[in-house]
């Protein structure tokens, strides 16, 4: 017994952010940011947080699916950039949906959070503790951008995205997850440090803070070697790979993967250009558009990877 995905959806919020408008804000050009990275815009939240995404993308999964609401045993929510610190994102997305035989948690993974609640999940079905997950990557990046910092705040965007999964016979084949804590102060962003009437210090809030070059390091090293990896523990050859599903940051970093497995860039859909980098979101939304579009097929073989703050890397092989 394993699990499959059997739906999924996404959510990107109405306002487009293009990298002109950034150029208002901070010294940046469209010029720089598209060819560095391939974005070319995102979408900023509003007047949402990542429960409102997280809600409108799980909707759309558990349509795609065809299941009741009341069959979902378990819901995890992927994200760094919670609403709230208590309840769980993934709690008030359980009230939304009504789903009242669910349990809800959050799980915290940064950009590889999506890939780190598959696995969880899948691991409960296996086991047979629960038949059908809803995991959701939803992440609400825009809050913890310092929007003065023209090396983070050109990079991400908002948004969500899910996949219903549920006890099958085939689907997921094999996972894989890791993570480097000693290298957790090349991407972290600290959170509202701790002032109590005992220190007398005021709390600040804290801005995501980078060092791009090493995290480029890190993802074109880590990518390769997990989606390696999986294919090797599995038995499966690389050439049977219809898609690689990588988290979307960069282009470069996809490019650099694809070259490094030696497979045509072709079988690594990319849609950077329109979203940036959405986090938890990245993977499930990339997933969800080649769902929508029609190029998912049935028996097809997919390798879904991502890596993130952590440092943390994860990656799956799955057949549709
Ligand atoms: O989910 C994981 C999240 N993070 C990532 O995946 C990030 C991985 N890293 C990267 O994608 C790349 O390292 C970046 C896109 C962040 C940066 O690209 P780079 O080619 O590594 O540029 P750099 O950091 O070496 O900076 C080159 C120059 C610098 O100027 P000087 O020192 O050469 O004069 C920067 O100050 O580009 C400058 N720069 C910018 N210029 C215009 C940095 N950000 C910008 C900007 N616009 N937005």
């Amino acid at each position: 017994m394993t699990s499959k995905i059997i739906g999924t959806g996404s959510y990107a919020p109405a306002q487009v952010v293009t990298n002109d408008d950034l150029a208002k804000i901070v010294d940046t050009s469209d010029e720089w940011i598209a060819s560095r990275t391939g974005i070319r815009e995102r979408r900023i939240a509003v007047d949402e947080g990542t429960t409102d995404m997280a809600v409108k993308a799980a909707r759309r999964a558990i349509d795609n699916a065809g299941v009741e609401v009341s069959e979902i045993d378990v819901i995890v929510l992927a994200t760094t950039t919670a609403d709230n610190c208590c309840p769980a994102g993934a709690c008030q997305v359980q009230a939304e949906l009504g789903a009242d035989k669910a349990v809800a948690f959050d799980l915290v993974a940064a950009c590889s959070g999506f890939l780190f609640g598959l696995n969880v999940v899948n691991a409960f079905i296996q086991t047979g503790v629960y038949r059908t997950a809803l995991v959701i990557g939803s992440d609400h990046l825009s809050k913890i951008v310092d929007w003065s910092d023209r090396g983070t705040c050109v990079l991400f965007g908002d948004g969500a995205g899910a996949a219903v999964i549920q006890a099958s016979e085939t689907g997921i084949k094999h996972m894989v997850m890791g993570s480097d804590g000693m290298k957790g102060s090349i991407l972290s962003c600290v959170a509202r440090t701790g002032g109590n009437f005992l220190n007398g210090k005021t709390p600040e809030l804290g801005y995501l803070q980078m060092n791009g070059q090493e995290v480029f390091k890190f993802a074109v090293k880590k990518v390769p070697e997990c989606v390696t990896q999986i294919l090797d523990e599995s038995g499966i050859n690389i050439e049977e790979i219809k898609y690689f599903i990588l988290h979307q940051a960069n282009f470069r970093i996809v490019e650099a993967a694809a070259k490094r497995l030696h497979q045509p860039i072709d079988k690594f859909p990319m849609n950077m250009d329109k979203y940036g980098n959405t986090s938890a979101a990245s993977v499930p939304i990339l997933l969800d558009e080649l769902n929508q579009e029609g190029k998912l097929k049935r028996g097809d073989k997919l390798v879904l990877a991502g890596f993130g703050a952590g440092m943390t890397w994860g990656a799956a092989l799955m057949e549709w």
